[in-house]
């Protein structure tokens, strides 16, 4: 080959390279992701916190998000400009799922306001395709308007099917009060307006199985069904791990009650992940439901998934019913993400009584250390806390809400890890310790 041609032939081929690096690029700027952002303002009169997601390299999308948040905002402080009370409250926040290649944020506004505590609440879903990385509508993922009245039959069903009382509007409801959908990996989640149910001032959130309505969603987007979910809960079974890691260890139990919640508890595995250390998380059925995906990962990362209840009410002031109820639908909704049974109860409080700890069929998972973080509040004192309390086979009690409590732990398992602690979950601890968990009784540690 003379010197001409090697040339001609390295020229193209740095061309090539270069060429390639550069669509590289255009495409990695064209996947699909996005940031969290978090403002929160601390006024005399009031508290703003709002969290809400930036899409990368979509600033139409981003305006357009911005503007409804910013509408929200001055519709809140024109109302409070005219009340005298003080302790006003915003609240924005959002949550998503994953199916196939659609992503539905579900960003809600909350707030308190005036003498009479009147209380509003909005909803607004903004739907993903992260295959053409763009925003798309509703009526593009349907193809078939119907679908809002099976949705409202089931909904119906379930109204009745659960005995809860419902407004007779619902009956009359237009098929838009049906349009709050989120398109989860195993459930489309039907989002109701509490205020025409009961007129509590929760939302309800209704499971439809994609059977029901498989034939009016377009292909083009959904495509997996069933089969996945089977494929996942084969693959993914997370294992105990060898309990030879941990010869000559003392080992402790950290638990997570009242989360998941999205940002903190999604640090909190990650750096969980780096320290090789393992926690339960005892979740609320009402945050689980809306970040299936969360719960999801925190399965397949081999944490331990127990029940807080459905939305943290006192048992024993409930009736038996709705005892039931808090307890076998947060059953439900955790076992639809990870395919398991959920064998560990923690009643909110702590509170429980003979009739209660007989009927409900799990074991009650209490704590010995109980290290007060929601009134600490401080990074610092929290990990002190704990380094300084706990003790082979402890039952360690915080909350996955906090930013401080996560950092607080981190810190103590590094400082822990240095004296011979490790970190497991209550499903290892149990099988380390060879104790046989009874149901219907109640454990405060594991040694
Ligand atoms: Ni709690």
């Amino acid at each position: 080959m003379n010197k001409f041609k090697k040339n001609i032939i390295g020229l193209f081929l740095i061309l090539g390279i270069s060429l390639s690096a550069v669509l590289l690029i255009i495409m990695r700027d064209k996947e699909f992701s996005f940031n969290d952002i978090s403002e929160r303002l601390n006024k005399d009169n009031y508290i703003m916190q709002i969290n809400y997601p930036i899409f990368n390299g979509q600033n139409k999308i981003n305006r357009e998000i911005k503007k409804y948040i910013d509408n929200e905002k001055s519709n809140f402080l024109k109302i409070i400009k005219e009340t005298s009370i003080k302790d006003n409250q915003l609240n924005i926040g959002y949550s998503y799922t994953e199916k196939d290649n659609i992503y539905s944020f579900h960003i809600r506004t909350y707030s308190i306001t005036g003498n009479n505590n009147a209380y509003y609440r909005s909803d607004k879903i903004y739907y993903f395709d992260a295959k053409n990385n763009d925003i798309i509508q509703i009526n593009e993922l349907v193809i078939d308007d119907q679908i809002y009245e099976v949705f409202k039959k089931l909904a119906l069903d379930y109204l009745n099917n659960n005995n809860v009382l419902y407004d007779k509007k619902c009956l009359n409801m237009d098929k838009d009060n049906y349009k709050l959908v989120m398109f989860s990996n195993n459930y489309i989640q039907l989002i109701l307006d509490s205020k025409i149910i009961d007129d509590s001032n929760r939302e309800l959130i209704i499971n439809i199985n994609y059977n029901d309505v498989i034939s009016y969603l377009n292909k083009k987007y959904f495509y997996s069904f069933e089969k996945e979910k089977d494929e996942f809960v084969k693959n993914e079974i997370p294992q105990i791990r060898d309990k030879k890691l941990f010869n000559g260890k003392k080992l402790v139990a950290l638990t997570f009650d009242d989360g998941p919640s999205y940002d903190k508890t999604k640090r909190l595995i990650d750096e969980l992940d780096k320290r090789n250390a393992r926690v339960s998380f005892f979740m609320l059925g009402e945050h689980a439901i809306k970040q299936p995906e969360l719960v999801k990962e925190i399965y397949v990362r081999g944490h331990t998934i127990g029940s807080h209840t459905y939305d943290h009410k006192q048992l024993t002031k409930l009736k038996t019913e709705e005892i039931m109820y808090e307890v076998n639908y947060t059953n439900e909704i955790l076992k639809d993400i990870t395919g398991e049974d959920v064998k560990y109860l923690r009643p909110p409080y702590g509170s429980y009584n003979k009739e209660i700890l007989e009927s409900i069929n799990m074991s009650f998972i209490l704590w010995s250390v109980d290290v007060e973080d929601w009134k600490i509040k401080d990074e610092k004192k929290i990990s002190n806390y704990i380094i300084e309390n706990v003790k082979d086979g402890d039952i360690v009690l915080v909350h996955d809400i906090h930013n401080e409590t996560i950092e607080g732990v981190i810190k103590a398992i590094d400082e822990l890890q240095k004296k011979d602690f490790a970190f497991v979950s209550i499903d290892e601890l149990v099988s380390y310790k060879k104790i046989i968990l009874e149901k219907n009784a109640v454990y405060r540690f594991l040694k």
